[in-house]
Protein backbone atom coordinates (compact mmCIF):
# COMPACT_ATOMS: atom_id res chain seq x y z
CA UNK A 1 0.00 0.00 0.00
CA UNK A 2 1.63 3.41 -1.26
CA UNK A 3 -0.25 4.80 1.95
CA UNK A 4 1.49 3.36 4.51
CA UNK A 5 3.93 5.26 6.31
CA UNK A 6 7.53 4.26 6.55
CA UNK A 7 9.15 3.59 10.02
CA UNK A 8 12.66 4.52 10.60
CA UNK A 9 13.99 3.27 13.86
CA UNK A 10 16.95 4.84 14.69
CA UNK A 11 19.96 2.32 16.38
CA UNK A 12 22.89 3.93 15.86
CA UNK A 13 25.36 4.04 18.97
CA UNK A 14 26.81 1.45 20.84
CA UNK A 15 24.96 2.56 23.83
CA UNK A 16 28.46 2.37 26.48
CA UNK A 17 26.13 2.61 29.74
CA UNK A 18 25.78 -1.28 29.07
CA UNK A 19 29.13 -1.73 29.60
CA UNK A 20 29.22 -4.32 26.82
CA UNK A 21 30.58 -5.75 23.60
CA UNK A 22 27.30 -6.42 22.38
CA UNK A 23 25.63 -2.98 20.55
CA UNK A 24 22.27 -1.42 23.40
CA UNK A 25 19.98 -2.59 20.60
CA UNK A 26 20.99 -6.07 20.32
CA UNK A 27 20.27 -7.06 24.00
CA UNK A 28 17.76 -9.57 24.51
CA UNK A 29 14.20 -8.56 26.58
CA UNK A 30 12.61 -11.70 27.05
CA UNK A 31 14.20 -13.41 24.45
CA UNK A 32 14.25 -10.59 21.40
CA UNK A 33 16.24 -8.34 20.85
CA UNK A 34 15.04 -4.70 21.89
CA UNK A 35 15.58 -3.46 18.07
CA UNK A 36 12.86 -6.56 16.81
CA UNK A 37 10.76 -5.58 19.50
CA UNK A 38 10.35 -2.17 18.10
CA UNK A 39 10.37 -3.85 14.30
CA UNK A 40 7.40 -6.08 15.38
CA UNK A 41 5.73 -3.16 16.94
CA UNK A 42 6.03 -1.00 14.22
CA UNK A 43 4.71 -2.79 11.48
CA UNK A 44 1.89 -4.21 13.37
CA UNK A 45 1.16 -0.59 13.72
CA UNK A 46 0.76 0.13 9.62
CA UNK A 47 4.39 0.68 8.92
CA UNK A 48 5.09 -1.09 5.00
CA UNK A 49 9.18 0.06 4.79
CA UNK A 50 11.17 -0.23 7.80
CA UNK A 51 14.30 0.96 7.62
CA UNK A 52 17.18 0.80 10.45
CA UNK A 53 19.87 3.47 11.24
CA UNK A 54 22.75 1.90 11.89
CA UNK A 55 26.68 2.44 12.12
CA UNK A 56 29.29 0.91 10.02
CA UNK A 57 30.45 -2.32 11.72
CA UNK A 58 28.88 -2.77 14.84
CA UNK A 59 26.46 -5.85 13.83
CA UNK A 60 23.22 -4.24 14.30
CA UNK A 61 22.79 -4.35 10.18
CA UNK A 62 24.11 -8.19 9.71
CA UNK A 63 21.05 -9.28 12.90
CA UNK A 64 18.21 -7.19 11.12
CA UNK A 65 14.96 -9.29 10.71
CA UNK A 66 14.02 -10.32 7.05
CA UNK A 67 12.76 -7.35 4.60
CA UNK A 68 14.37 -4.43 7.01
CA UNK A 69 16.46 -2.08 5.35
CA UNK A 70 19.83 -0.39 6.81
CA UNK A 71 21.32 2.79 6.69
CA UNK A 72 24.49 3.36 7.99
CA UNK A 73 25.02 6.85 9.79
CA UNK A 74 28.79 7.48 8.89
CA UNK A 75 28.54 11.02 9.45
CA UNK A 76 27.37 13.44 11.96
CA UNK A 77 26.31 12.80 15.83
CA UNK A 78 22.56 13.24 17.06
CA UNK A 79 19.31 12.12 16.07
CA UNK A 80 19.00 14.98 13.29
CA UNK A 81 22.10 13.02 12.09
CA UNK A 82 20.75 9.88 12.01
CA UNK A 83 17.39 10.51 10.05
CA UNK A 84 19.37 12.54 7.39
CA UNK A 85 21.60 8.66 6.78
CA UNK A 86 18.23 7.41 6.07
CA UNK A 87 17.63 10.18 3.58
CA UNK A 88 17.32 8.25 0.27
CA UNK A 89 15.31 5.43 1.82
CA UNK A 90 12.40 7.97 2.37
CA UNK A 91 9.58 8.16 0.01
CA UNK A 92 8.66 11.90 -0.71
CA UNK A 93 5.21 13.02 0.28
CA UNK A 94 4.77 9.68 2.30
CA UNK A 95 4.44 9.53 6.44
CA UNK A 96 7.54 8.84 8.33
CA UNK A 97 7.07 7.02 11.63
CA UNK A 98 10.48 7.85 13.50
CA UNK A 99 11.18 5.54 15.95
CA UNK A 100 14.21 5.00 19.20
CA UNK A 101 15.55 1.37 19.06
CA UNK A 102 15.91 1.68 22.74
CA UNK A 103 11.95 1.75 23.67
CA UNK A 104 11.31 -2.55 23.19
CA UNK A 105 7.95 -2.01 24.75
CA UNK A 106 6.83 1.03 22.32
CA UNK A 107 2.96 -0.92 21.76
CA UNK A 108 1.42 -1.25 18.10
CA UNK A 109 -1.71 0.21 19.20
CA UNK A 110 0.07 3.29 20.30
CA UNK A 111 1.86 3.66 17.00
CA UNK A 112 -1.34 3.33 15.05
CA UNK A 113 -2.89 5.86 17.54
CA UNK A 114 0.33 8.22 16.73
CA UNK A 115 -0.90 8.08 12.76
CA UNK A 116 -4.42 8.48 12.97
CA UNK A 117 -3.67 12.02 15.14
CA UNK A 118 -1.21 12.70 12.62
CA UNK A 119 -3.15 12.03 9.46
CA UNK A 120 -6.07 13.63 11.40
CA UNK A 121 -4.50 16.80 12.46
CA UNK A 122 -3.08 17.03 8.54
CA UNK A 123 0.05 17.86 10.50
CA UNK A 124 3.75 18.37 9.27
CA UNK A 125 4.73 16.45 12.62
CA UNK A 126 3.06 14.82 15.67
CA UNK A 127 5.22 13.95 18.70
CA UNK A 128 4.31 11.57 21.11
CA UNK A 129 4.48 12.70 24.82
CA UNK A 130 3.55 11.83 28.61
CA UNK A 131 3.26 13.52 31.78
CA UNK A 132 3.39 10.55 33.60
CA UNK A 133 6.68 9.61 34.39
CA UNK A 134 9.79 11.20 35.93
CA UNK A 135 10.73 13.91 33.47
CA UNK A 136 14.50 14.42 34.38
CA UNK A 137 16.93 14.37 31.19
CA UNK A 138 14.00 13.89 28.94
CA UNK A 139 12.94 16.84 26.46
CA UNK A 140 10.42 18.82 27.66
CA UNK A 141 7.85 20.11 25.40
CA UNK A 142 7.28 23.88 25.73
CA UNK A 143 4.09 24.45 24.74
CA UNK A 144 3.07 28.47 23.07
CA UNK A 145 -0.07 30.53 24.43
CA UNK A 146 -2.45 28.62 22.45
CA UNK A 147 -1.31 24.91 23.33
CA UNK A 148 0.73 24.36 20.13
CA UNK A 149 4.10 23.19 20.50
CA UNK A 150 7.20 25.83 20.69
CA UNK A 151 10.28 23.97 21.02
CA UNK A 152 11.55 20.92 22.99
CA UNK A 153 14.39 21.43 25.42
CA UNK A 154 16.72 19.17 26.41
CA UNK A 155 17.47 18.66 30.31
CA UNK A 156 20.52 15.68 30.03
CA UNK A 157 22.46 18.85 31.55
CA UNK A 158 20.04 21.59 33.50
CA UNK A 159 22.53 24.36 32.90
CA UNK A 160 21.18 27.53 32.37
CA UNK A 161 17.36 26.04 31.85
CA UNK A 162 14.88 28.27 34.01
CA UNK A 163 12.85 27.07 36.20
CA UNK A 164 9.84 27.34 33.93
CA UNK A 165 11.43 25.20 31.49
CA UNK A 166 12.22 22.52 34.54
CA UNK A 167 8.53 22.49 35.92
CA UNK A 168 7.52 21.07 32.61
CA UNK A 169 5.88 17.53 33.45
CA UNK A 170 5.23 17.15 29.87
CA UNK A 171 7.87 14.54 27.94
CA UNK A 172 9.17 14.21 24.25
CA UNK A 173 8.75 10.20 24.22
CA UNK A 174 11.24 10.25 20.94
CA UNK A 175 8.65 8.47 18.54
CA UNK A 176 6.89 11.00 16.20
CA UNK A 177 5.10 10.75 12.50
CA UNK A 178 6.46 13.54 10.14
CA UNK A 179 5.54 14.45 6.40
CA UNK A 180 8.61 13.00 4.52
CA UNK A 181 9.17 16.49 2.79
CA UNK A 182 8.42 18.93 5.40
CA UNK A 183 10.98 16.48 7.87
CA UNK A 184 13.60 17.00 5.29
CA UNK A 185 13.65 20.62 4.51
CA UNK A 186 13.49 21.42 7.67
CA UNK A 187 16.60 18.34 9.22
CA UNK A 188 18.47 21.14 6.61
CA UNK A 189 18.25 23.91 8.34
CA UNK A 190 18.94 22.33 11.89
CA UNK A 191 22.41 23.80 13.01
CA UNK A 192 25.15 22.11 15.71
CA UNK A 193 24.41 21.84 19.80
CA UNK A 194 26.79 20.34 21.84
CA UNK A 195 28.37 18.97 18.65
CA UNK A 196 25.09 17.14 17.60
CA UNK A 197 22.29 18.18 15.16
CA UNK A 198 18.76 17.24 17.05
CA UNK A 199 15.95 15.66 15.56
CA UNK A 200 13.88 18.16 17.67
CA UNK A 201 15.43 20.94 16.36
CA UNK A 202 12.73 20.52 13.47
CA UNK A 203 9.45 21.73 15.30
CA UNK A 204 10.71 25.10 15.79
CA UNK A 205 11.95 25.30 12.20
CA UNK A 206 8.10 23.86 10.92
CA UNK A 207 6.46 26.41 13.09
CA UNK A 208 7.82 29.27 11.68
CA UNK A 209 7.01 27.99 8.23
CA UNK A 210 3.14 27.75 9.07
CA UNK A 211 2.80 23.85 9.47
CA UNK A 212 0.79 22.32 11.74
CA UNK A 213 2.74 20.44 14.57
CA UNK A 214 0.66 18.02 16.42
CA UNK A 215 0.70 16.37 19.85
CA UNK A 216 -0.46 12.86 20.43
CA UNK A 217 -0.13 12.29 24.40
CA UNK A 218 -0.29 8.94 26.56
CA UNK A 219 -0.45 7.42 29.79
CA UNK A 220 0.82 4.07 28.85
CA UNK A 221 4.27 4.26 30.52
CA UNK A 222 5.67 0.74 29.56
CA UNK A 223 5.54 2.21 25.98
CA UNK A 224 7.39 5.03 27.22
CA UNK A 225 10.11 3.37 28.96
CA UNK A 226 13.91 3.62 27.06
CA UNK A 227 16.80 1.33 28.14
CA UNK A 228 20.53 3.16 28.90
CA UNK A 229 21.84 0.82 31.28
CA UNK A 230 21.43 -3.30 32.35
CA UNK A 231 19.24 -1.88 34.97
CA UNK A 232 17.15 -0.27 32.73
CA UNK A 233 16.98 -3.53 30.81
CA UNK A 234 16.02 -5.45 33.86
CA UNK A 235 12.79 -3.01 34.61
CA UNK A 236 12.02 -3.02 30.90
CA UNK A 237 12.22 -7.07 31.07
CA UNK A 238 10.30 -6.94 34.13
CA UNK A 239 7.04 -5.39 32.57
CA UNK A 240 7.39 -7.07 29.53
CA UNK A 241 7.43 -10.73 31.66
CA UNK A 242 4.14 -9.17 33.36
CA UNK A 243 2.64 -8.30 30.08
CA UNK A 244 3.54 -11.97 28.17
CA UNK A 245 2.17 -14.15 31.72
CA UNK A 246 -0.81 -11.75 31.34
CA UNK A 247 -1.36 -12.45 27.61
CA UNK A 248 -1.00 -16.29 28.25
CA UNK A 249 -3.54 -15.88 31.09
CA UNK A 250 -5.77 -14.04 29.47
CA UNK A 251 -6.25 -16.90 26.57
CA UNK A 252 -6.51 -19.48 28.87
CA UNK A 253 -3.41 -20.61 30.40
CA UNK A 254 -2.94 -21.18 34.42
CA UNK A 255 0.35 -19.83 35.94
CA UNK A 256 0.97 -20.47 39.01
CA UNK A 257 3.28 -18.24 40.93
CA UNK A 258 3.51 -15.51 37.30
CA UNK A 259 6.55 -14.24 39.11
CA UNK A 260 8.69 -17.22 39.50
CA UNK A 261 8.22 -18.02 35.95
CA UNK A 262 9.77 -17.33 32.50
CA UNK A 263 8.56 -17.15 29.47
CA UNK A 264 9.79 -15.59 26.16
CA UNK A 265 7.90 -13.62 23.74
CA UNK A 266 8.09 -16.37 21.31
CA UNK A 267 6.53 -19.80 23.04
CA UNK A 268 3.06 -20.53 22.29
CA UNK A 269 1.11 -22.02 25.02
CA UNK A 270 -2.28 -23.83 24.26
CA UNK A 271 -5.72 -23.55 26.52
CA UNK A 272 -6.16 -25.19 30.02
CA UNK A 273 -2.51 -25.97 30.05
CA UNK A 274 -1.12 -25.01 33.72
CA UNK A 275 2.68 -23.56 34.00
CA UNK A 276 4.17 -23.98 37.54
CA UNK A 277 6.07 -22.14 39.70
CA UNK A 278 10.48 -22.10 38.52
CA UNK A 279 9.44 -23.22 34.85
CA UNK A 280 11.21 -21.55 32.01
CA UNK A 281 9.97 -21.40 28.81
CA UNK A 282 12.54 -20.29 25.93
CA UNK A 283 12.55 -19.56 22.01
CA UNK A 284 10.26 -22.01 19.71
CA UNK A 285 8.77 -23.98 22.45
CA UNK A 286 5.50 -25.08 21.64
CA UNK A 287 2.79 -26.32 24.45
CA UNK A 288 -0.73 -27.97 23.30
CA UNK A 289 -3.49 -27.85 25.59
CA UNK A 290 -4.13 -29.19 29.02
CA UNK A 291 -0.43 -29.76 29.80
CA UNK A 292 0.86 -30.06 32.87
CA UNK A 293 4.37 -27.90 32.70
CA UNK A 294 6.63 -27.90 36.08
CA UNK A 295 7.55 -27.01 38.92
CA UNK A 296 11.14 -26.83 37.79
CA UNK A 297 10.57 -27.51 34.00
CA UNK A 298 13.34 -25.73 31.98
CA UNK A 299 12.15 -25.90 27.77
CA UNK A 300 14.12 -24.74 25.39
CA UNK A 301 12.70 -24.97 21.21
CA UNK A 302 11.00 -27.81 23.02
CA UNK A 303 7.23 -28.99 21.22
CA UNK A 304 4.82 -30.53 23.45
CA UNK A 305 1.75 -32.04 22.07
CA UNK A 306 -1.78 -31.83 24.02
CA UNK A 307 -2.41 -33.53 27.70
CA UNK A 308 1.45 -33.46 28.11
CA UNK A 309 3.20 -33.99 31.65
CA UNK A 310 6.96 -32.18 32.35
CA UNK A 311 8.14 -32.09 36.43
CA UNK A 312 11.27 -30.95 37.29
CA UNK A 313 13.44 -31.56 33.66
CA UNK A 314 15.17 -29.86 31.53
CA UNK A 315 14.05 -30.42 27.96
CA UNK A 316 16.23 -28.95 24.87
CA UNK A 317 14.98 -29.06 20.87
CA UNK A 318 13.30 -31.78 21.57
CA UNK A 319 9.37 -33.55 20.88
CA UNK A 320 7.07 -35.01 22.83
CA UNK A 321 3.47 -36.43 21.54
CA UNK A 322 0.19 -35.85 23.69
CA UNK A 323 -0.51 -38.09 26.64
CA UNK A 324 3.12 -38.42 27.33
CA UNK A 325 4.50 -37.71 30.55
CA UNK A 326 8.14 -36.25 31.60
CA UNK A 327 10.27 -36.64 34.61
CA UNK A 328 10.73 -35.87 37.44
CA UNK A 329 14.63 -35.44 36.70
CA UNK A 330 14.76 -36.12 33.03
CA UNK A 331 16.57 -34.29 29.98
CA UNK A 332 15.49 -34.61 27.05
CA UNK A 333 18.36 -33.51 24.63
CA UNK A 334 18.03 -32.52 20.74
CA UNK A 335 16.40 -35.00 18.65
CA UNK A 336 14.65 -36.71 21.20
CA UNK A 337 10.93 -37.58 19.95
CA UNK A 338 8.79 -38.79 22.99
CA UNK A 339 6.00 -40.84 21.47
CA UNK A 340 2.30 -40.69 22.53
CA UNK A 341 1.33 -41.57 25.84
CA UNK A 342 5.36 -42.70 26.62
CA UNK A 343 6.88 -42.27 29.57
CA UNK A 344 10.05 -40.82 30.70
CA UNK A 345 10.76 -41.32 33.98
CA UNK A 346 13.45 -40.09 37.02
CA UNK A 347 17.44 -39.45 36.15
CA UNK A 348 16.60 -40.98 32.26
CA UNK A 349 18.65 -39.00 29.34
CA UNK A 350 17.00 -39.44 25.83
CA UNK A 351 19.05 -37.51 22.97
CA UNK A 352 18.79 -38.13 19.24
CA UNK A 353 16.46 -41.32 19.92
CA UNK A 354 12.57 -42.41 19.52
CA UNK A 355 10.57 -43.63 22.37
CA UNK A 356 7.72 -45.35 20.88
CA UNK A 357 3.88 -45.24 21.44
CA UNK A 358 3.44 -46.20 24.99
CA UNK A 359 6.91 -47.14 25.55
CA UNK A 360 8.14 -46.55 29.21
CA UNK A 361 11.49 -46.16 30.11
CA UNK A 362 10.96 -45.03 34.12
CA UNK A 363 14.15 -44.94 35.71
CA UNK A 364 18.02 -44.13 35.63
CA UNK A 365 18.73 -44.66 31.62
CA UNK A 366 20.37 -42.97 29.18
CA UNK A 367 18.90 -43.77 25.38
CA UNK A 368 21.02 -42.24 22.74
CA UNK A 369 21.32 -42.83 19.32
CA UNK A 370 18.35 -45.38 19.64
CA UNK A 371 14.89 -46.25 18.83
CA UNK A 372 12.94 -47.95 20.92
CA UNK A 373 9.65 -49.34 19.77
CA UNK A 374 6.01 -48.93 20.62
CA UNK A 375 5.20 -50.39 23.98
CA UNK A 376 8.64 -51.57 24.95
CA UNK A 377 9.38 -51.67 28.57
CA UNK A 378 12.56 -50.73 29.19
CA UNK A 379 13.53 -51.41 32.88
CA UNK A 380 16.00 -49.33 35.37
CA UNK A 381 19.48 -48.55 34.40
CA UNK A 382 19.52 -49.30 30.75
CA UNK A 383 22.52 -47.79 28.72
CA UNK A 384 22.47 -47.39 24.79
CA UNK A 385 26.91 -47.51 24.48
CA UNK A 386 26.02 -45.80 21.38
CA UNK A 387 30.30 -44.64 21.13
CA UNK A 388 32.41 -46.52 20.35
CA UNK A 389 35.36 -43.43 20.65
CA UNK A 390 34.83 -42.47 17.10
CA UNK A 391 31.81 -42.95 15.76
CA UNK A 392 27.96 -43.14 16.73
CA UNK A 393 25.82 -46.03 16.14
CA UNK A 394 22.08 -46.62 16.34
CA UNK A 395 20.65 -49.17 19.26
CA UNK A 396 16.85 -50.80 17.78
CA UNK A 397 14.51 -51.61 20.77
CA UNK A 398 11.88 -53.59 18.70
CA UNK A 399 7.99 -52.92 19.84
CA UNK A 400 6.57 -54.63 22.78
CA UNK A 401 10.29 -55.59 24.20
CA UNK A 402 10.79 -55.96 27.54
CA UNK A 403 14.25 -55.61 28.91
CA UNK A 404 16.13 -56.31 32.06
CA UNK A 405 17.89 -54.31 34.82
CA UNK A 406 21.37 -53.13 33.97
CA UNK A 407 21.23 -53.97 30.15
CA UNK A 408 23.62 -52.38 28.06
CA UNK A 409 23.41 -52.35 24.58
CA UNK A 410 26.53 -52.02 22.71
CA UNK A 411 25.31 -50.46 19.25
CA UNK A 412 24.82 -51.06 16.55
CA UNK A 413 22.54 -53.45 17.60
CA UNK A 414 18.85 -54.82 17.20
CA UNK A 415 16.97 -56.10 19.49
CA UNK A 416 13.64 -58.24 17.74
CA UNK A 417 9.54 -57.00 18.53
CA UNK A 418 8.62 -59.11 21.59
CA UNK A 419 12.32 -59.92 23.33
CA UNK A 420 13.78 -59.73 26.06
CA UNK A 421 16.64 -58.97 28.12
CA UNK A 422 18.20 -60.57 30.96
CA UNK A 423 18.85 -58.57 34.03
CA UNK A 424 22.54 -57.36 33.60
CA UNK A 425 23.31 -58.34 30.30
CA UNK A 426 25.56 -56.46 28.37
CA UNK A 427 24.26 -57.23 24.83
CA UNK A 428 26.39 -57.22 21.75
CA UNK A 429 24.97 -58.96 19.46
CA UNK A 430 21.42 -58.93 17.83
CA UNK A 431 18.37 -60.66 19.48
CA UNK A 432 15.85 -62.00 17.31
CA UNK A 433 11.72 -61.43 17.65
CA UNK A 434 10.64 -62.82 20.77
CA UNK A 435 14.30 -64.58 21.95
CA UNK A 436 15.48 -63.96 25.46
CA UNK A 437 19.23 -62.45 25.37
CA UNK A 438 21.11 -63.23 28.03
CA UNK A 439 24.89 -62.35 28.44
CA UNK A 440 26.29 -62.84 32.26
CA UNK A 441 28.41 -65.48 33.78
CA UNK A 442 25.83 -68.16 35.54
CA UNK A 443 25.59 -67.83 39.75
CA UNK A 444 27.89 -69.90 41.44
CA UNK A 445 26.79 -70.30 45.29
CA UNK A 446 29.76 -71.07 47.54
CA UNK A 447 28.23 -73.01 50.37
CA UNK A 448 29.05 -72.68 53.95
CA UNK A 449 31.36 -69.36 52.98
CA UNK A 450 29.83 -67.04 56.21
CA UNK A 451 31.22 -69.37 58.90
CA UNK A 452 33.94 -69.96 57.14
CA UNK A 453 34.92 -66.10 57.00
CA UNK A 454 33.97 -66.00 60.98
CA UNK A 455 36.18 -68.85 61.49
CA UNK A 456 38.96 -67.22 59.95
CA UNK A 457 38.45 -63.92 62.19
CA UNK A 458 38.81 -65.86 65.17
CA UNK A 459 42.19 -67.63 64.72
C1 LIG B 1 15.90 11.84 22.75
C2 LIG B 1 15.22 13.20 22.48
C3 LIG B 1 14.51 13.64 23.78
C4 LIG B 1 13.54 12.60 24.24
C5 LIG B 1 14.22 11.23 24.39
C6 LIG B 1 13.21 10.15 24.63
C7 LIG B 1 16.66 14.33 20.88
C8 LIG B 1 17.64 15.43 20.69
N1 LIG B 1 16.19 14.17 22.11
O1 LIG B 1 16.91 12.04 23.72
O2 LIG B 1 13.83 14.87 23.53
O3 LIG B 1 12.96 12.99 25.48
O4 LIG B 1 14.92 10.89 23.17
O5 LIG B 1 13.86 8.93 24.93
O6 LIG B 1 16.32 13.66 19.94
N2 LIG B 1 20.76 7.63 17.69
C9 LIG B 1 21.30 7.39 16.45
N3 LIG B 1 22.33 8.15 16.00
C10 LIG B 1 22.87 9.17 16.74
C11 LIG B 1 22.30 9.41 18.02
C12 LIG B 1 21.24 8.65 18.45
O7 LIG B 1 20.84 6.48 15.75
O8 LIG B 1 23.80 9.80 16.29
C13 LIG B 1 19.65 6.80 18.16
C14 LIG B 1 19.98 6.09 19.46
O9 LIG B 1 20.47 4.77 19.21
C15 LIG B 1 18.63 6.01 20.15
C16 LIG B 1 17.86 7.20 19.62
O10 LIG B 1 18.55 7.65 18.46
O11 LIG B 1 17.92 4.82 19.81
C17 LIG B 1 17.74 8.35 20.64
O12 LIG B 1 19.02 8.85 20.90
P1 LIG B 1 19.48 9.23 22.38
O13 LIG B 1 20.87 9.71 22.31
O14 LIG B 1 19.18 8.11 23.31
O15 LIG B 1 18.55 10.48 22.70
P2 LIG B 1 18.05 10.95 24.10
O16 LIG B 1 19.11 11.72 24.77
O17 LIG B 1 17.48 9.80 24.81
MG1 LIG C 1 17.74 7.58 24.83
Amino acid sequence: MPDQPTALIMAAGHGTRMHSTLPKVLHKVCGRPMLHWVIEAARQGGAGKVVCVTRPGDGVADALPEGVVAAEQTEGEGTAAAVLAAREQLERGGTVLTLSGDHPLISWELIAELVATHTRAGAAATLLTTEQLDPSGYGRVVRAQDGSVERIVETKSTEGLSRTELSIREINLGTYAFDADALLAALDQVGEQDGERYLTGVFPILREAGDTVAIHPTTDTSSAMGVNTRAGLMEVEGVAQRQIVERHALAGVTIRAPEAVSIDVSVEIGTDSEIALGTVLRGATRIGSGCSVGPQATLMDATLEDGVSVAHSYLVDCRVAAGASVGPFAYLRPGAAIGEGAKVGTFVEVKNSEVGRGAKVPHLSYIGDAEVGDGANVAAGNITANYDGRRKHRTVIGEGVHTGVHTSFVAPVHIGAGAYTGAGSVITEDVPDGALGISRPEQKNVEGYADRVSEGHRE
